[in-house]
């Protein structure tokens, strides 16, 4: 039996399917992952790729973090792919009951998906610092170098859980649960280095984990298919 075919067999028999995904998972979308030969952090930048990316480059270099926000994460144009459509199609089918992603593109939305946990935030949402006013992604295009609010002045930040920063308890709490009651957990197009969202995974006790990604990546029992996301789950018939 073919690792499709395995992974159909899977899904047939699966009935409270969990996806936990990072950016692999939008590459075949036109973006970048980080730790791939030719992710974002192997680019040279004015500081280190994970400082231009910290709390502490927000606060201290803040016309630096955004002209590399703008840049590298406030992609144009880009539109979700096989990968999120096939699990907007599981959802509706009623087999699906989360997506937990560390991506901030907001890609599963456009796509359809209604339940995602968003661990790591979303570049479509942007508050003032002083008095919490919301801006799309954009007014954040729109106004460089720095983005102030037009009602009181105050610098916007992007809801992205930069380092350093917390992530959100409501959303790692829909995470876990999301997690917790799945028969099978399907992990793709993530290193698994980042913590704590890579933890969250250690919630799972179901039945079948699967982990598809191109580079080789450990996850015990697991079944693993090395390749694209896109492609792999593209073959996937929903009945
Ligand atoms: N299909 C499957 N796997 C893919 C694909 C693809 N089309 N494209 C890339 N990959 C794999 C790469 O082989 C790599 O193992 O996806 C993984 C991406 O890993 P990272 O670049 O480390 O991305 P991620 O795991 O999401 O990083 C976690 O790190 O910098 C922080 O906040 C950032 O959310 C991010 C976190
Ligand atoms: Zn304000």
């Amino acid at each position: 039996m073919t690792e499709i075919e395995q992974l159909q067999e899977i899904i047939d028999a699966s009935e409270r399917i969990a996806f936990f995904g990072g950016a692999g998972v939008s590459t075949e979308s036109g973006l970048k992952d980080f730790r791939s030969a030719d992710g974002l952090y192997r680019e040279k930048y004015k500081y280190p790729p994970e400082y231009m990316l910290s709390h502490e480059c927000f606060v201290r270099h803040t016309a630096d973090f955004y002209e590399y926000y703008r840049e590298k994460l406030l992609c144009e144009g880009i539109l979700p792919n096989a990968a999120h459509y096939k699990l907007a199609e599981l959802e509706r089918a009623g087999k699906l009951v989360g997506v937990v992603t560390q991506n901030i593109d907001g890609l599963h939305q456009a796509a359809g998906s209604k339940a995602v946990y968003e661990l790591h935030g979303s570049v479509l949402r942007n508050y003032c610092t002083n008095c919490g006013a919301f801006y799309n992604d954009g007014f954040i295009k729109t106004h460089a170098p720095v983005p102030y609010c037009e009602k009181c002045g105050g610098v916007i930040k992007p809801d992205v859980v930069l380092y350093g920063e917390q992530l959100d308890d409501e959303t790692v709490r829909g995470a876990v649960r999301c997690i917790r009651v799945a028969d099978t957990l399907i992990i793709a197009g993530t290193s698994l280095t980042v913590y704590p969202a890579a933890g969250l995974i250690d919630y799972f006790s179901g039945k079948n984990l699967v982990v598809i990604n191109r580079d080789p990546v450990y996850a015990s029992n697991a079944l693993f298919i090395c390749g694209k996301v896109g492609e792999t789950l593209g073959k996937i018939v929903v009945r």
